[in-house]
Parts: C-alpha cells; sequence; structure tokens
C-alpha cells in the first residue's frame, strides 16, 4: 500500500522528465502535504450576517485535494472586528456550529485546513460596531481613501489596558476555530487591518509602550500571537504578514527591519508557519517591478514560509527551486481554477478570475460555478 502510494506521488513530481516542484509532498509540522500550492485567504463575503453559509461546503470541497493545505477567508474574531458585509465571524456558538460542517467537508476529501483569524480595526465604521460605537485602532486618525469619509470614520484609539480585551477576543477566537474543527489558525497580521495597524509606523501614532520603537509597534501582534500559540499550541499557529505594502494606507518608513523583527520573534515563539506578501503587491491585486526581496526574512524564520502574491506556475516553480520558499499560496488563480493542483500538474489552460464577481453575494455566480478541467484524468 505504501508502495502505491509513494509512486502515485512520484508520478505526480515528474511530467515527463521535468520536476513540479509545487507538486512535490512536504512535511509542514506534523502536516504531510502532498504538494505546495496553497489556497490564500480570499474573502468572498456570502457569509450572511456574519454567519459561515452551507454553500461554502461546495466551494471549499471543490478546492481542496488530498494532502493540500486551505487556509480560509478572514474571520471576524469578536464584534468589533467587522468591515464588510458578509464576512464570517468565529466569535459565537452560532459561528462555530456553522463552520463545523465546512472543515468536515474539506476533511473528508483529506484537505487540511486553517482559519484566519481577523480584526479590521479603523477599516470599519459605526455600521459595523455594536451600539454604533468608533472602530478601534492603533489611532484616532480616520484611514483616508477617496471619497471615504464617511466609511472611514476616525477610530477610537484603544487605551492601554483595553489591549488585553483585544488579545483575549484572538485567543477566544483560535478556541473556537480549534472547536469548529479548523487543523489550526493563521493570524491575520496583513493588509492594513488592526495588527498592521500597530505594527507600521505611518499609522500608529502612539507614545504608549505599543507605539514608537519597532520593539512597541510589534508588541501587541506578538503578545496576540503568544495568547494563541499557548492556547492551541505553537504547532497550530501562522501568521500571515505584508510588511511592504502600504493597503489601507498601512506603510512603513522600513519594511525591511520591520519584516525581518516580526520574523525572528516569530521563530522565537516556535509558531508552524510564516506567509508573506511579495514587496512587488503594489496594491491588493496589481503587480510592479520591485525586486525586493523577502530572503532576510525566511532566513529569520525557523520553521514554514509561505509566499504569496502574484504568483503564477512558473514563478511559483522558481521560488521553491531558489529555496525561496516552502509553499506558495495562490489567491486569484485557486479562486478562478477550484482544480488549480491539477492544472499545473498538466500545465494545463487557465480559467480567468472575473473581479465583478470577487465580493457579490450570491452563493453560486463567480463562486461554485468555476469551471473545472475537462477530460482531466
Ligand atoms: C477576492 C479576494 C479576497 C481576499 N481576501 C483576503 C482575506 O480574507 N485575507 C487575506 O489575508 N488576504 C485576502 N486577499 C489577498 C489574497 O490572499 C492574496 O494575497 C492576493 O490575492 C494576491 O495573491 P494572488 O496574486 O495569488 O491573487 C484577498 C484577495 C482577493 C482577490
Amino acid at each position: 500500500m505504501a508502495k502505491v502510494v509513494l509512486e502515485e506521488e512520484n508520478k505526480k513530481m515528474v511530467k515527463g522528465n521535468e520536476v513540479i516542484p509545487l507538486l512535490t509532498p512536504y512535511n509542514m509540522g506534523k502536516f504531510h502535504l502532498s504538494h505546495r500550492i496553497v489556497l490564500a485567504p480570499l474573502t468572498r463575503t456570502r457569509s450572511y450576517k456574519f454567519v459561515a453559509q452551507p454553500h461554502a461546503i461546495l466551494y471549499y470541497s471543490q478546492r481542496t485535494t488530498k494532502g493540500g493545505l486551505l487556509i480560509g477567508e478572514a474571520s471576524g474574531i469578536s464584534d468589533t472586528a467587522q468591515g464588510y458585509p458578509n464576512t464570517p465571524g468565529i466569535w459565537t456558538k452560532e459561528q462555530v456550529e456553522a463552520w463545523k460542517p465546512i472543515v468536515e467537508a474539506v476533511h473528508k476529501k483529506g484537505g487540511i485546513f486553517f482559519c484566519q483569524l481577523w480584526h479590521a480595526g479603523r477599516v470599519s465604521n459605526y455600521g459595523y460596531q455594536p451600539g454604533g460605537q468608533p472602530p478601534i485602532s492603533s489611532t484616532d486618525k480616520a484611514l483616508q481613501k477617496e471619497g471615504s469619509s464617511s466609511k472611514y470614520p476616525p477610530p477610537r484609539r484603544l487605551a492601554i489596558d483595553e489591549i488585553s480585551d483585544v488579545v483575549n477576543d484572538f485567543k477566544m477566537a483560535a478556541k473556537n476555530a480549534i472547536e469548529a474543527g479548523f487543523d489550526g489558525v493563521e493570524i491575520h497580521g496583513a493588509n492594513g487591518y488592526l495588527l498592521d495597524q500597530f505594527l507600521k509606523d505611518r499609522v500608529n501614532d502612539r507614545e504608549d509602550a505599543y507605539g514608537g520603537s519597532l520593539e512597541n509597534r510589534c508588541r501587541f501582534p506578538l503578545e496576540v500571537v503568544k495568547a494563541v500559540a499557548d492556547e492551541i499550541g505553537a504547532e497550530k499557529v501562522g501568521v500571515r504578514l505584508s510588511p511592504f505594502a502600504d493597503y489601507c494606507g498601512c506603510g512603513d518608513s522600513n519594511p525591511q527591519a520591520l519584516g525581518v523583527y516580526m520574523a525572528n520573534s516569530l521563530s522565537q515563539l516556535g509558531i508552524l508557519y510564516c506567509h508573506v506578501i511579495e514587496p512587488r503587491m503594489q496594491t491588493m491585486f496589481d503587480k510592479d517591478d520591485s525586486n525586493v526581496s523577502l530572503m532576510p526574512m525566511r532566513k529569520a524564520f525557523d520553521g514554514t514560509f509561505i509566499v504569496a502574491g502574484g504568483y503564477d506556475r512558473s514563478d511559483g516553480n522558481n521560488v521553491l527551486e531558489n529555496d525561496g520558499a516552502d509553499l506558495v499560496a495562490y489567491g486569484r488563480l485557486f479562486l478562478a481554477n477550484p482544480d488549480l493542483p491539477r492544472r499545473f500538474e498538466l500545465d494545463a489552460e487557465l480559467n480567468k478570475a472575473d473581479k465583478s464577481t470577487f465580493y457579490t453575494s450570491d452563493p453560486v455566480v463567480g463562486y461554485t460555478d468555476y469551471p473545472f478541467l475537462e477530460n482531466a484524468s
């Protein structure tokens, strides 16, 4: 039996005489991955009233392979965490119960499923906050986006003695994710949301122990990681970072130093993986010609290193070949190609993602209706 499995794996690794690095197995801690193509976290705004829905069973199942790693869409950790319509949460019993059949379906097909834990911070407004309060952040400066003054009102700067409450919310959400059956959690420290609002010096204007120096700015995100790791085990915890990006007005004057400091600190906490968005991602969707390397972060982190952002088959294979990463996360390509690992194996043509349906609320269109390869055998 073991021999058959091995032969099956070898077949995947080699197409003709060519080894396909993306299709080689990899051990991420205790998780035996059969390939290195990861489903990136993708908000799909189809979780009505902040509760994951039954149609997500099909969506995630479609993208599951035996031994494949999936990272779920950003899931709010508390009633102050949301900032978009129809994003799921993981803070109530109802939300936890709703995730269970989705996780079970992924497990049934042999997938490994992590829940992304998220707090939007100031990328929110009164309508999403309990009692119509302002959203919370490291700062009281509003996010400035064109024509967005009502959409993103000035947030409320968290008082120092409130920070432990938010740390606790992350911890409880992690516990809930494990209760829902997830194999682990990814703490969302990227893309301009709450943790990033503490990390970056263009937003964090605090003068207390959580602002100013690099060490101070990283303190709260690292407290979150430590609390979550203590709760569920560091071997089940990943962290996503985007030190080089300035999405949602969240930029830093020295992203390389920030990235390396965080990678080092996360390594010391012994977490499972560090997942980093490539510096070339100028916006969430557009690449520029930046050739800044993530190698210093990779070298500073002892665990599994995942990269994301603008990857296709060929540069995914290249980054693995050059030891720039252990795994590659794919967002839009995986969204549009539910059978992406199979297509990469065959070097088959890819469906194009339809941007206009990324964030619509239909439970099928733009969600579970992307076609699979025909005649794949
Ligand atoms: C529709 C959509 C939703 C996204 N939602 C999330 C999310 O929930 N959490 C997150 O960390 N990143 C999110 N991202 C960013 C992706 O995970 C990924 O970093 C980005 O799409 C770049 O990778 P790609 O070039 O492979 O698409 C989202 C991107 C898209 C297109």
